[in-house]
This record gives structure tokens, sequence and C-alpha cells, in this order.
């Protein structure tokens, strides 16, 4: 449901915790950044979506363009010199008389979210959206809320926010954290920026000081597992964890048998169809489809098509590769290669490969794609036999049925039943031994 509510998300900052050169809201949870977990479950609930930048604006501003392709975002520069902090990032800045307002929203609410906080979801966003009153506040109440600005309650009554930078021993003890999600009445905004100042320890503009501008407040008790804010590389871990779970659980209540739950990793662009097993220790990348397969412990799968095949334990499946009705064994990997009907069962690398139905790949078998400046194609069709220890020179093309002795090193095509044999002849020198050691 589009409800009539703006959003605006705060992605300006510099995120320095986070120790990086890459911008915080930029990091990922299961393969996606976070402000585009964010943008994702927005798009759900308001067709008026901002977004402030600053710190590496124009980066952060590409990449969404690259990825949400004809967007009506609106994207503000955040006049982070003078306007530093939460509330500094929603006005619009400059020397003019109207630096303090904020910027043009559609509707009457908008709606207020960090773009450090990935694990939002829609139904929860609109828990604050439905609420019809001046400030809507998103509350945690936490064991620990150190890293959170302190909520300071008395009688029932949201009295103010400090910042744990600001904040005494005393306040520090308090366990109601603000979560950094607002709903906000336009006029109430408008006021607010126009009198706040960035009299405290940081010198910032403080969002929080807005619960101070109407009586007319709700405060929502929010979960932190939908609301963290990441601040540090040890948040990011800890909300991709709470992800993990979401996209495992989701995989297992639509089917797929997950051994170990907790030991698979498992990215947004994954999908499953059919009956799948995954079991411990997989991990499942990009943009993967796993339709009625089995993928055995330890395996790696990125961005490919695995249909109706086994794979593993151990087994490297690396992008753009399409494994139809197959066994990949361990230690096999295969990169940009399709395979139908192929039975490949142990220590191989299959690269930029086509193998056709009934083909075997012998132990070790390797296929030399690379040969120092470009990459070539190997082509093996239908019922063809590779001999253990075989080294495919590509370009090359193998016909069906042929049979290539195991330790070849193939270098020509070879046509339809064809025996390749290119292996340096055997000599056994009898009695040699005993001639070079003596009688031992
Ligand atoms: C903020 C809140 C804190 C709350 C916490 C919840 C303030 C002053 N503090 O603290 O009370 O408990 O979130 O997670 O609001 N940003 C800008 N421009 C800036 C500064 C920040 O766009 O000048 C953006 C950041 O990119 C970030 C978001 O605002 O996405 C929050 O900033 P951050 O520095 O993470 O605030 P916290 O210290 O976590
Ligand atoms: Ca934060």
């Amino acid at each position: 449901m589009v409800n009539k509510t703006s959003v605006i998300i705060l992605a300006g900052g510099f995120g320095t915790r986070m120790k990086s050169s890459t911008p915080k809201v930029m990091h990922k949870i299961c393969g996606k950044e976070m402000l585009f977990c964010i943008i994702d479950e927005v798009q759900n609930i308001s067709d008026d979506i901002h977004i402030v930048l600053f710190n590496e604006a124009d980066l952060i501003k590409d990449s969404i363009n690259k990825v949400y392709q004809n967007n009506t975002f609106n994207f503000h520069l955040q006049d982070y010199k003078n306007y530093p902090g939460t509330a500094g990032a929603l006005m619009q800045g400059g020397d003019s008389d109207s630096a303090k307002n904020p910027f043009e929203f559609k509707y009457d609410k908008t709606l207020i979210l960090s773009g450090d906080m990935p694990l939002v979801r829609a139904e929860k966003l609109e828990e604050f959206t439905k609420l019809d009153c001046d400030i809507v506040l998103g509350i945690l109440e936490l064991d620990d809320a150190s890293g959170y600005g302190r909520v300071v309650i008395k009688n029932d009554k949201v009295i103010k926010i400090i910042e744990e930078k600001d904040a005494s021993d005393e306040i520090k003890k308090i366990n109601f954290a603000n979560a950094g999600i607002y709903c906000i009445k336009k006029n109430i905004l408008r006021n607010f920026l126009k009198e706040i100042d960035n009299k405290n320890n940081q010198n910032e503009f403080y969002l929080t000081d807005i619960i101070l501008y109407s009586d007319d407040l709700r405060a929502v008790i929010a979960k932190e597992d939908d609301f963290m804010g990441v601040n540090s590389k040890l948040d990011l871990s800890k909300a991709e964890s709470i992800m993990l779970k979401r996209l495992r659980d989701k995989a297992m209540k639509n089917g797929v048998t997950i051994r170990i739950p907790d030991s698979v990793y498992i990215e947004f662009g994954v999908e499953f169809e059919g009956e799948c097993e995954v079991e411990s220790g997989v991990v499942l990348k990009g943009k993967s489809k796993i339709i009625s397969s089995k993928i055995l412990s330890n395996s790696v799968i990125e961005s490919s098509l695995i249909k109706d095949s086994t794979i593993g334990p151990f087994g490297r499946i690396r992008p753009k590769s399409n494994i139809i009705n197959s066994h990949i064994g361990n230690f096999v990997e295969v990169k940009a290669s399709n395979l139908n009907e192929v039975k490949a069962g142990h220590l191989s690398y299959l690269g930029d490969s086509k193998i056709g139905s009934g083909t075997n790949i012998g132990a070790g078998v390797i296929t030399c794609n690379y040969d120092g400046k470009e990459k070539h194609k190997t082509n093996i069709e239908n019922n063809v036999f590779v001999g253990s220890g075989t080294q495919l020179i590509a370009p090359i093309n193998i016909e069906s049925n042929v049979l290539i002795a195991a330790g070849s090193t193939v270098t020509k095509n070879a046509k339809n039943g064809d025996l390749v044999i290119a292996r340096a002849k055997q000599e056994n020198r009898s009695n040699f031994f005993y001639k070079f050691f003596g009688k031992k």
C-alpha cells in the first residue's frame, strides 16, 4: 500500500566508526547495500522518496541510478559545512534566508529514516505512518543501549533525547534508546528546523530535539531486529546475521531443507524452486537460481543456475554457469560454463566451456582457458569420456563420442569417434631399479 507519507533517508554522514574507505551506507549485508535494503522497503509504502547525501555523494548517487533505473527519487546535497548533523541533513542549506527550511515534501507527513538501518521492513514502517499525530517516535527497549541516544521518559512522557556523547553516567544507564525513526508533520519540522542550534558536544544540529516541538507525540516501541543502527563493522555483522536468518527462514518455509541453518550464507538474489536441499557451510551468492537440486556441504555457488543437479561437497560454481541434470563432485571448480547431463566427480577446473550430455569428466581434468593474454573456449559435445588428468588447451572442440586417454594434453580438435591419446609413450626398462640401486 502506498501511504500518503513522504520518506526521507539520511545518508550524508561520514560513518567514521566503520573505519572504511567505502561509505557506510554502501556496505552490504547479504549482498545488498544497506541503503538499497531500505530503498527496496520504502518503495512499497511511498511514491515520494528523498535521499540526503554528502560524503561520497556522487559515488552513492551513481550507484543508486545504476540499480534503480528511471527512478523518481529526490536527491538532496546536504550543506554539511554550515549544517552538520541529522537535523542539518533535513535543511535546504546555502546562504539564503530559507537555509533552514525543510525540503519540499509532497505529503503532509514525512517518515525520517537513517541510511544505516538496513533491517527495516515495509510493514513495520507502516506502524509509524498510519498513526495520525504530530510526531511518531521509535523507541528501542534494550538491555544495553550503549551507542544510541537515550530517551528520557517521565510519567509516561518523552522528555528529552540525549546523545551518548552528551550523556552523564546517570543518563547512560537508561535503557530506552532512540531508534532513529520518526514520522513528522510538515509544520512541526518547519518550526523545529527554524529554531534549533548546534550547542552540544559534537557541534551538530541534532534531529532528536524535535520531540520538544509538539505534545501530540506517540512513541512506538520498536524492536532492534527491525531498526538496528549500523555504526561499526561489528554492528554490520550483527545486522547481517539477522537478515540471514530471515532469508534462510523464508527458504525453509518455501520447502528448502537446510542442514545446520546458522552455517549457511544466502544472499538476497538467490532463488529456490522445487524441492532443494542445502547442507551445512554452503555459501550462495549473487543472482543464483537453484531448482530441484542438492547443494552438499561447504560448496560455494555464485550467480549461476543449478537445475536437477547435485553440487559438492566442496564444489565451487563461479558466475555465469548453467548446470543442468549434472553431478559436480568435490573440489571441482566451474566458471562461465554450460553443463548439461555431465558428471565431473573430482578435482577439476572447467572454465569457459560447454559440455554436452552423457559426458564424463575424469578426476583432475583441466580446461586451460587462459593463454596469459586472453580467455578461450572449450567445447565438448555428447558422450565424451575425458580421462583423468587430461588438460584441454583452449580453444578446442571435441565432437561427440570421443575417448580421451588419461593424462593427455589435448591441443588439437577431435572428430566423432576418435580416440585421443596425447602423452609421452611409456617405456619399461627391465631390472633398471636393481642396476641403479644395487641389490637391496
Ligand atoms: C542517531 C541519533 C541517535 C539514535 C541513533 C539510532 C541523532 C543526533 N542521533 O545517532 O539518537 O539513537 O541514530 O541509530 O540524530 N547523517 C547525515 N548527515 C549528517 C549526519 C548524519 O545524513 O550530517 C546520516 C548518516 O549518514 C546516518 C544517519 O544520518 O545514516 C544517522 O547518523 P549517525 O551518525 O549514524 O547517528 P548516530 O550517532 O547513530
Ligand atoms: Ca547510526
